[in-house]
């Protein structure tokens, strides 16, 4: 067995890391080698402060970015034991990883890791095609693999009800000028390395629409292209809600994204109903679930979409500073 990852390894499995999702597109992560580990930390420079006051998002992207490194690491041959939040004194350090015993990698490893970089958020309208019964499977699957469940809203007063709460929240956080203030301040209309591309933001929303859009400034609709009338909802939630649960959660959020991705599927994420207290509670009480919602997702067949930028590896990465 290895003694400790080195610089190499490091690199090359940063630069799928770095794939996942964020809010906004924030890229809040960094990654550091510390005794022959990979830790990953939360970059405080780059929280939300209106939109993600308490760091929830910030840790569900660090877990998906974990999932990645995971999957980096054993498609390379060298699968990580991973230990969350390793030091209580730097609560801003959310994972570190120390090389396993080297194997093969699975066949389930190699294919979800093939999907990273296909995998984006994928804003419009999708077809009508109902998600067939062994991908919805997969989807639980992938969940529970991660500790976490995945909830499908099934029939029309289910997601009637999920999006009369969506729609709640989306009023409630749009009340809030700080909050348009930061989203507004990560559109962007050119070239940039982070925040969303007006281009990957969907198109606009409309009067009729069953689901709230987060509004990044997209193009107009064309006629008659309406969001598919009976999305499939999904709901992703861990058991509690402390910050090592929401790393978990991102772990999960991951997984099951590179799952739809390697089954076909597009995905568009919705956390407005999670951003606001009441709106959460409100959530996980008609679900009827033990547990925390930490993510909705809205599943089905898309078109082609844009993929949204990101930093360079160097730009993420803390090495040890050579002495001499
Ligand atoms: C915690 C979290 C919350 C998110 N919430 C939303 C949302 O409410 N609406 C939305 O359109 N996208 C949401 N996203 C998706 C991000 O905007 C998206 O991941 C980011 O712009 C990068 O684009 P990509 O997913 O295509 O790689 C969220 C992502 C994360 C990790």
């Amino acid at each position: 067995m290895d003694i400790g990852f080195g610089v190499e390894q490091l690199r090359v499995a940063v630069t799928d890391a770095v794939r996942a999702p964020s809010l906004h597109n924030t890229q809040p992560w960094r990654f550091r080698l510390r005794d022959g580990g990979i830790e990953v930390l939360v970059d405080p420079a780059r929280r939300l402060p209106a939109t993600d006051p308490s760091g929830w998002g910030a840790r569900v992207a660090c877990g998906a970015a974990l999932f990645n490194l995971r999957l980096a690491l054993a498609v390379a041959g060298t699968p990580a034991v991973v230990r969350l939040r390793p030091y209580p004194a730097e609560p801003d350090v959310v994972a570190r990883l120390v090389p396993d015993v080297p194997r093969r990698p699975t066949p389930l490893e190699q294919s979800l890791h093939a999907a990273i970089p296909r995998r984006f958020s994928n804003r419009a309208p999708f077809w009508p095609d109902p998600v067939p019964a062994d991908a919805r499977w997969r989807l639980g699957e992938a969940a529970r693999a991660e500790q976490c469940w995945l909830e499908l809203l099934i029939g029309t007063s289910a997601v009637n009800a999920f999006a009369e709460i969506a729609r709640g929240a989306h009023r409630v956080l749009e009340r809030n000028p700080a909050y348009r203030a930061e989203r507004a301040e990560w559109v962007r209309r050119e070239h940039a390395p982070d925040g969303v591309p007006a281009a990957a933001g969907g198109p606009q929303s409309e009067p009729q629409d069953l689901l709230p859009s987060r509004g990044f400034g997209g193009r107009d609709r064309a006629p008659g292209r309406d969001f598919e009338p009976e999305p499939l909802v999904a709901v992703l939630g861990s058991a509690g809600n402390t910050a090592v649960d929401q790393v978990v959660a991102g772990q999960a959020l991951q997984r099951v994204l590179l799952t739809a991705t390697d089954a076909g599927l597009a995905v568009s994420l919705l956390s407005q109903p999670i951003e606001v207290p009441g709106a959460r509670d409100q959530l996980r009480l008609s679900l009827g679930r033990f547990g925390t919602p930490q993510m909705v997702l809205r599943i089905g067949f898309g078109q082609p979409g844009w993929p949204t930028p990101r930093r360079r590896v160097e730009d993420v990465l803390d090495l040890p500073v050579r002495p001499g």
